[in-house]
């Protein structure tokens, strides 16, 4: 069963085909990173007018790559949201209009649920995957520019929210820090970068939240700002590392005893931060649990983790009509 899907979130327009939610036959991404770089951030109205211009030749090229025609697609998964409305638009109406033209069923699925499906994409690089299936019930940290929750998955499209961060999103702070520091956007790959030559040997706080699932990033975040702003930061390298290290020290040790404490299977990291080797290497070391990490280049956004959700939602008969509209804020649980 081969499913095309479609990702418009945010800054990448991505489309990609996806059999049986496990196999990739292609997963294209045209990054608009560098166009929003020289603004230091997103911008919304230039991120939908780029997504207008790349959507129709990423999903020909993703069609191609896979040798796929219209009439051996089962169904179309495209994003709903949470993520900016205007982007969203372009990827939901194009899956209308080929669902439409091709009388394709449609799924709308949330972002973050894809995120997290996209541990069931078998990676290239492992053998067999035959260990490597999630396995409920399972908590998912979810890591992202906008998100950063703890989830309860105790099966398919079934979770229960376990905690969040109160303010800002792990990505988010990295992505501020690096500007603080001068290191560029987007920041988690440019303060991982900067942190290799560093020691995280600057003291920054960490804010435990005692008693609670939640996270709290902004304290180490403002930390960060004043210590550079009275010129105590003499190494931005050394103060990468710190951060790096406080933002990934809370994030491991309450992923960790929430698993234990909800007795799941398995761990399932997700999301762009899901990326950075720290986390990733840290995590699977002081886990008791079997972490699943995905594939480097299926943390950050594309489309064949939607089509892998969107494979599951089709099994679960969840079929949308030509009525399916963008949810910018939608929730996953
Ligand atoms: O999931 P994603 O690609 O987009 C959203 O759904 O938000 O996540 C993007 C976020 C950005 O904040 C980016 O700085 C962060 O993920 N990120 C990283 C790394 N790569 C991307 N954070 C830490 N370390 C990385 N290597
Ligand atoms: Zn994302």
């Amino acid at each position: 069963m081969k499913i095309l899907g479609i990702e418009t979130s945010c800054d990448e327009t991505a489309a990609a085909v996806v059999e049986d939610g496990v196999s990739i036959l292609s997963n294209q991404i045209a990054s608009q990173v560098e166009i929003h770089a020289r603004y230091g951030g997103i911008v919304p109205e230039v991120a939908s007018r780029q997504h207008i211009l790349a959507i129709i030749p990423i999903v020909e090229q993703a069609m191609a790559e896979a040798e796929t025609t219209w009439s051996d697609l089962a169904g179309i998964a495209v994003t709903i949201g949470p993520g900016l409305a205007g982007s969203l638009l372009v990827g939901v109406n194009v899956a209308k209009a080929i669902a439409s033209a091709r009388g394709l069923p449609l799924t709308g699925v949330n972002h973050l649920e894809g995120h997290i499906y996209a541990n069931w994409l078998i990676s290239p690089n492992t053998e067999e995957g035959i260990d490597l299936i999630p396995r409920f019930p399972l908590v998912s940290l979810i890591v992202s520019g906008g998100h950063s929750d703890l989830v309860l998955m105790r099966g398919h499209g079934d979770y229960v929210l376990l905690g969040r961060t109160r303010d800002d999103a792990a990505g988010e702070a990295f992505d501020k820090a690096s500007r603080t520091l001068g290191l560029g956007y987007p920041g988690g790959p440019a303060i991982e970068q900067a942190a290799r030559n560093g020691t995280p040997a600057i003291q920054l706080p960490r804010a435990w939240l005692k008693g609670t699932n939640d996270f709290s990033f902004s304290g180490v975040k403002t930390a960060l700002l004043r210590l550079v702003e009275s010129g105590q930061i003499s190494s931005a390298a050394d103060a990468a590392a710190s951060f790096q290290e406080a933002v990934i020290e809370v994030l491991v040790t309450k992923t960790v005893e929430v698993a234990r404490e909800r007795r799941v299977r398995q761990i399932l990291l997700a999301g762009g931060v899901a990326s950075n080797e720290l986390l990733r290497q840290w995590l699977v070391k002081s886990s008791p649990i079997p972490v699943l990490v995905p594939e480097l280049v299926l943390c950050t956004d594309n489309a064949a983790m939607i089509a892998a959700c969107g494979y599951y939602r089709f099994q679960g008969g969840k079929v949308d009509g030509l009525g399916l509209d963008v949810i910018p804020s939608l929730k996953l649980a």
